[in-house]
């Protein structure tokens, strides 16, 4: 089933004209197809399914409700950050037995919720973070699961500043000390190391980065075994990248091959914390073009959503295609054309120097694959409110976020009476 597709030249998500959206809800809007976040899912899962594994969909990257309910009707559990994905993944219906709380930086508040929750683990990322763990464990008279998040130091090939498993960044746990870290956790009464845990980076477009990861993660695991330690999950993280535009994209079926192959003779639960392969291109962005300015060398295409929306393209250069919503043949010949965002910026950049056609002022326009890392990374920058979200099944669409109107957020500030007149 195509999920996004023209009809008569008009851009349908499913069975529904995005144009019949935008005129009753107004733009700018993201816009998730249902059906096809199952579908992600689905193949992800069965991918998986002859080994004991739990696929915890990583929060951060869409974490409406709509979509964490979508995905937990169909089983599956959660990759949380912090106490705010822990609460939203319960609210979506995700069992605290399939939910994982990850992050390099977690509060005791944020343990406590965890703890609490009794949820399946929680990856630790230092020795004072277990320490902690087992200071409120004591106190909440639980014995946690627990994770050690491993730095293998190994490069992902992906963006900067999605790279995560290198020696030089912040994450986890540096592989050659993770033999100490079980010595000394013989002192920490109220906790149970469980696991091990790594993930070396997102959009990666190769399988061997992962490779390289799971060769130093199989060995730590036989030399903790042959120690006595007892392993019983393995949490190999997400990272699978997307198509955004001609990227390469990795086969479920080779990902798991490589996975059994590593990791399928081990009595182990396999967790995975797939994020952007879920939702990534089950999403988009619908704008409309406020004014087409020339400029000297090249047009300005300006929508009325901006980088406050969509932060991907302005913070990592990152390509999404744009796509016009009615595609009736050439309207006017293809220009040269940045496409901007309305905000005081110049890096409020949607793309650089495109050829598009069929575009006039007023027509809607589609930014493709954002699904993941678009509206949870939305701000009110420029004082502009977060945009509405929907959702689509089949022929029916429902608004799953309202329009968060500026009005709302002032009510949150206030003025103390020294500044008042
Ligand atoms: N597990 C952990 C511990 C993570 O840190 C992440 C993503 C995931 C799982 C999910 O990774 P995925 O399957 O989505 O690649 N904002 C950036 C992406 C940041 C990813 C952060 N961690 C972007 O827009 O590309």
């Amino acid at each position: 089933m195509k999920y996004f597709q023209y009809i008569n030249g008009e851009l349908f998500i499913e069975g529904v004209a995005i144009s019949k959206i935008a005129s009753e809800i107004g733009t700018p809007f993201y816009c998730y197809s249902s059906t096809k976040i199952e579908s992600e899912y689905k193949d992800f899962s069965d991918a998986f399914s002859k080994i004991n594994s739990t696929i915890c969909y990583s929060v951060k990257a869409n974490s409406n409700l709509s979509v964490i309910r979508t995905l937990s009707n169909l089983g599956a559990g959660a990759d949380v950050v912090s106490g705010g994905e822990l609460l939203r993944a319960l609210k979506g219906g995700v069992s605290p037995q399939k939910i994982v709380f990850s992050g390099v930086g977690k509060t005791d508040q944020e343990l406590e919720m965890a703890i609490e929750s009794d949820i399946l683990q929680i990856n630790a990322e230092s020795l004072s973070e277990l320490s902690r763990l087992n200071i409120i464990a004591e106190k909440y008279n639980k014995i946690p699961k627990v994770g050690i998040r491993v730095n293998p130091d190994v490069e992902a090939g992906s963006h900067d500043k999605i790279s995560t498993g290198r020696k030089e960044d912040k994450f986890g746990i540096d592989w050659e000390n993770v033999g100490e870290i079980f010595v000394a956790n013989k002192n920490f009464k109220n906790i149970k190391l469980v696991g091990l845990a790594i993930h070396i980076g997102s959009q990666l477009q190769s399988l061997s980065p992962f490779e390289e990861a799971f060769k130093r993660l199989e060995e730590l695991l036989t030399t903790l075994m042959s120690e006595n330690h007892k392993i019983e999950t393995i949490d190999l993280g997400g990272g699978l990248g997307i198509d955004y535009s001609q990227d390469l994209v990795l086969k479920i079926s080779e990902y798991s091959k490589l996975v059994t192959k590593y990791f399928g003779n081990y009595d182990c639960n396999i967790i995975f914390e797939p994020g952007r392969r879920i939702v990534g291109n089950a999403g988009i962005l619908i704008a409309q073009v406020i004014c087409i300015k020339p400029g000297i060398e090249k047009q300005f295409v300006v929508l009325d959503a901006a980088m406050n929306d969509l932060l991907r393209p302005s913070l990592y250069g990152a390509i999404h295609e744009i796509i016009p919503i009615t595609n009736n043949g050439p309207k006017s010949p293809k220009v040269l054309a940045d496409i901007v965002g309305p905000i005081c910026e110049t890096g409020d950049i949607f793309a650089t120097g495109i050829k598009l056609t069929n575009i006039s002022e007023g027509d809607l326009v589609a930014i493709n694959s954002a699904g993941a890392y678009g509206a949870v990374m939305s701000s009110f920058y420029n004082s502009r409110p977060l945009i509405a979200e929907v959702m689509v099944k089949d022929n029916n669409f429902e608004i799953i976020r309202k329009k968060l109107d500026i009005s709302s957020l002032l009510n949150y500030e206030s003025m103390p009476n020294w500044i008042k007149t």
